[in-house]
């Protein structure tokens, strides 16, 4: 898929705020730092669409970008970062659920997950919820440019196996980077194929 225009449509501090037209609408969720606003610029090619921190909790509220005048991509704030407060990191998670729960147009979540780490208690547990609550999702491995393509394949293994003794079958993957910009194209044809498939 060719991204033609990509632009910020809105800011919402509720999902009842979202934009109300039908596109359809991929959103973007994970621990805070792991790299959502990053993707969201990688795949757009537009270095500052989505603002990007090194200090984690950056964005905070639910932000829209209209792709090629047709469908949305969605930033989430992360959940999960120890430093933001307890009643902050609630009303996130609030925010977060409820949209996810709620929002008719979600087409389909991408659950980031940082490739460095061994399977993390708070991804495990949030991608048990989505299955409880019968929400698709598709995993997107980040920041695979930090390590090598052995030490890739070994956690992936490592997280294939995690997921294996919960799950039936592996969910949905792509290994990504922001940096090298590694799975744009398989990321993009994905959501081109679902778009379509809608259609
Ligand atoms: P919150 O908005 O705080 O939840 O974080 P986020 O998930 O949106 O993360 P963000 O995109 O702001 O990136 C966090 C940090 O990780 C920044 O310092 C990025 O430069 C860095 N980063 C993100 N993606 C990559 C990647 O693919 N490779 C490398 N090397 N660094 C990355
Ligand atoms: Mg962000």
């Amino acid at each position: 898929m060719i991204i033609k225009t990509a632009e910020f449509i809105t800011s919402s501090s509720d999902y009842k705020q979202c934009p109300s037209e039908e596109h359809l609408e991929y959103a973007f969720i994970g621990r805070s730092n792991v790299g959502k606003s990053s993707l969201i610029n990688m795949l757009t090619q537009h270095k500052k669409l989505a603002k990007i921190s090194s200090a984690p909790g950056k964005t905070q509220l639910i932000n829209h970008f209209l792709i090629n005048e047709n469908w949305y991509l969605v930033d989430l704030p992360g959940y999960g970062y120890a430093k933001v407060s307890k009643n902050k990191r609630e009303k996130f998670s609030k925010l977060n659920k409820d949209y996810i729960l709620k929002r008719e147009q979600l087409m389909l979540l991408f659950v980031l997950i940082d490739i460095r780490l061994e399977p993390q208690k708070i991804d495990l547990e949030f991608m048990e919820w989505l299955g409880e609550k019968r929400i698709p999702f598709t995993m997107l491995f980040t920041k695979a440019d930090k390590l090598s393509s052995s030490k890739i394949n070994k956690n992936k293994i490592a997280y294939q196996k995690k997921m294996l003794e919960r799950w039936e079958i592996m969910p949905p993957y792509f290994v990504t980077s922001a940096v090298d910009k590694r799975g744009r194209e398989e990321v993009l044809n994905y959501i081109d194929q679902l778009n379509e498939a809608k259609e």
